[in-house]
């Protein structure tokens, strides 16, 4: 493993199962249980750079309650006021995946810095950092709120640089989302595609420099 000395992870689908929320109320959302995840998290996106292009900002929970909305009515998905209610209140307490403190614990042994850099409120990532037992093994946690404009505008990637007063070449940024992948590689960081779920490559100019199935991938010989 060559050791960077920062090391950078996307929160949502990096750290953190988005579909976790959904899964833990699989049984009361019914068969359209799994499309309408799948649906919340893409429109949860599209409205970020849909508010970005065109300067209406407002924040990460703001969209996930919009997007969870819409994903229902387009699933077909009747959801009572409470069931809106307790998956809006488990996406704020997603269930991280098994790889993550390992290599954190890790890459902290190593003496590399650690970071998160998120879309994500400071509120939801300091709660979800807390559920994960990760905030002791996080030098900081950053979110685009402090601009209030999203991922991939290479000011969000600059937050990173100025926090700790690198050159983007210094920085590791691991991202399981293909296209925060191109904006890190774009902003000149190395760029890692944690790609969980052996999605096809795309963004073919902007090419990962390195692709693993698992964070810990990170800490083997070659990556
Ligand atoms: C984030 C989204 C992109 O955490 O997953 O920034």
């Amino acid at each position: 493993m060559a050791l960077f000395p920062v090391y950078v992870f996307d929160a949502y689908g990096t750290l953190f199962d988005v579909h976790s929320a959904v899964g833990r109320f699989r049984d009361r959302i019914g068969p359209h249980a799994d499309r309408m995840s799948d649906l919340w998290r893409s429109k949860q996106l599209e409205y970020t750079w849909v508010r970005t292009l065109m300067g209406a900002h407002r924040d990460f929970r703001a969209l996930t309650a919009e997007s969870l909305d819409q994903a229902a009515a387009r699933s077909g998905v009747e959801l009572s006021a409470s069931l809106r209610a307790e998956l809006l209140a488990a996406y704020e307490v997603l269930s991280a995946f098994p790889d993550v403190v390992p290599t954190l614990a890790a890459l902290k042994q190593a003496g590399a810095k650690t970071a998160i850099l998120s879309n994500g409120t400071p509120q939801m990532l300091e709660a979800a950092t807390r559920t994960a037992g990760i905030a002791d093994l996080l030098d900081a946690c950053l979110s685009i709120e402090s601009i209030g404009r999203y991922k991939t505008v290479p000011e969000v990637y600059a937050l990173v640089t100025d926090r700790f007063g690198v050159s983007p070449d210094a920085v590791s940024f691991q991202s399981s989302n293909r296209w925060d992948v191109a904006g890190g590689v774009k902003f000149g960081f190395r760029s890692v595609w944690i790609n969980r779920t052996g999605q096809p490559d795309e963004y073919p100019d902007l090419q990962p420099s390195a692709i693993v199935a698992t964070l810990d991938g990170l800490l083997a010989n070659d990556v």
